[in-house]
């Protein structure tokens, strides 16, 4: 077995730097408007690595994309174009803003949204687009970025899942109008929880900051040691502090210190994850009922997970998932449901009183959150196999062999 590069050396154990500035944080102690500037100094790094003007730490990567909405000023009445296949968190931000999420389907070969079902889902109501970066490979960004330009909307990738991931030589997440990274303890750098937004634009990085930290009036789109107002000026009772409408999405110092420590050694944690990708792949090979999710030329997947569709009627997923463990390998994962068609979803268990969809500001139809939305994604979706990628050497070895013996046991070769 070639898979493992002697570079990904044992990628998950050194942490020097992580406990060094954690420990940093520990003894500059706590404090209300000073801080050792963490936040600031991964803002900086963060921007600067996915080349950049501006970033805004969160504290997860669902806030990051619920501040972008806010930035982007999309409300009640507008619709927000996502793919079904995806975490929840991203349809959920679009019903806290009181608008309507509208799915457009996949493509069936790289399980990312289809730009043509974008066009056609087009209505005078949307406002956004939020490209989801599935798996850890980027959604086909430029005719995406066409029809925003055309019909100008705001694009937002939801990138949680792609570290580092390309499209056609740039970086996922520096693409659409603001990207959104999640630090969530299986994504490539974690502190545990937390998240980032990264963009160019300055009135979108005002207003993400904004709806990170209680629409503070001191607070630009610049980093800043802290985003507490000094002082003096927080001491004054005529002092106004809230110039627009936020929430308390802070990251702690503690997990900014230790996500430091992680992007650092970035490029590592993402070659680790290829090297088990591309070991899955070698066993793989040419099994013609094993399709893994394709990567289009000019696409560098980072492969949060390495996912495969069973392309054949004779298998079922419960059937291989069983064999799998059966011969050692850890229980797999399925992908998410359609997202639609959960029950929050399905039952319409949003605000009450018909909103979004009934709310009398939404002028188009009630959106019909159930079977039959998108055929493509009712296809795939209860047919891949999501493996891990996050193995260490030895623990990667052992998945390798169990579905070596997997497939051959379902070829008769066993
Ligand atoms: C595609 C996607 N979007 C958003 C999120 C939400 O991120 P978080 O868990 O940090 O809120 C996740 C994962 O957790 C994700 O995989």
């Amino acid at each position: 077995m070639t898979w493992w590069p002697e570079t990904a050396g044992d990628v998950d154990k050194p942490r020097a730097k992580e406990y060094e500035y954690v420990t940093e944080v520990l003894d500059y102690g706590w404090h209300n408007t000073s801080s050792p500037a963490f936040n600031m100094r991964l803002e900086q790094a963060f921007a600067e690595k996915f080349g950049v003007n501006y970033a805004i730490t969160h504290n997860s990567g669902t806030a990051t994309m619920h501040s972008c909405l806010m930035a982007a000023g999309i409300g009640p009445g507008d619709e927000v174009i996502i793919p079904p296949l995806t975490a929840a968190a991203t349809a959920l931000v679009v019903i806290h803003q009181n608008a309507v999420p509208v799915f457009a389907d996949l493509d069936p070969d790289t399980f990312n949204i289809n730009p043509e079902a974008i066009r056609e889902l087009i209505t005078p109501r949307t406002r956004a687009i939020i490209p989801v970066a599935l798996y850890g490979l980027s959604a086909d960004m430029d005719p995406i970025m066409e029809i925003a330009e055309e019909h100008d909307l705001v694009v937002i990738e939801d990138c949680a899942e792609a570290f580092l991931a390309e499209y056609k030589g740039k970086l996922a997440g520096a693409i659409g109008h603001m990207g959104s990274f999640s630090f969530q303890g299986s994504k490539h750098m974690t502190c545990g929880d937390g998240g980032i937004v990264i963009t160019d634009d300055p009135d979108y990085a005002q207003g993400v900051r904004y709806g990170m930290a209680f629409g503070y009036s001191t607070i630009g789109a610049e980093s800043a040691p802290t985003t507490a107002p000094p002082r003096e000026v927080r001491q004054d009772p005529n002092f106004a502090r809230h110039v627009a409408l936020g929430w308390n999405y802070r990251l702690a110092e503690l997990a900014a210190a230790a996500a430091l420590g992680q992007l650092e050694r970035l490029d590592d944690l993402v070659g680790w994850r290829q090297a088990v990708a591309a070991g899955y792949a070698e066993v793989i090979g040419d099994c013609d009922w094993l399709r893994p999710q394709k990567v289009p030329e000019g696409y560098v997947n980072t492969y949060w997970c390495y996912t495969v569709l069973i392309d054949t009627d004779e298998i079922t997923w419960h059937q291989f998932r069983d064999q799998y463990v059966g011969f050692g390998g850890d229980p797999i994962y399925g992908a998410w449901r359609p997202i639609y068609l959960e029950p929050v979803f399905s039952e319409e268990r949003f605000y009450g009183r018909g909103c979004p969809h009934r709310c009398p500001l939404y002028k188009g139809t009630p959106q019909q959150y159930g079977k039959g939305l998108c055929p493509v994604t009712e296809r795939i979706q209860p047919l891949l196999l999501q493996f891990r990628t996050n193995w260490d050497r030895q623990r990667a070895q052992q998945q390798f062999e169990a579905l070596g013996k997997t497939i051959a046991y379902f070829e008769g070769n066993s």
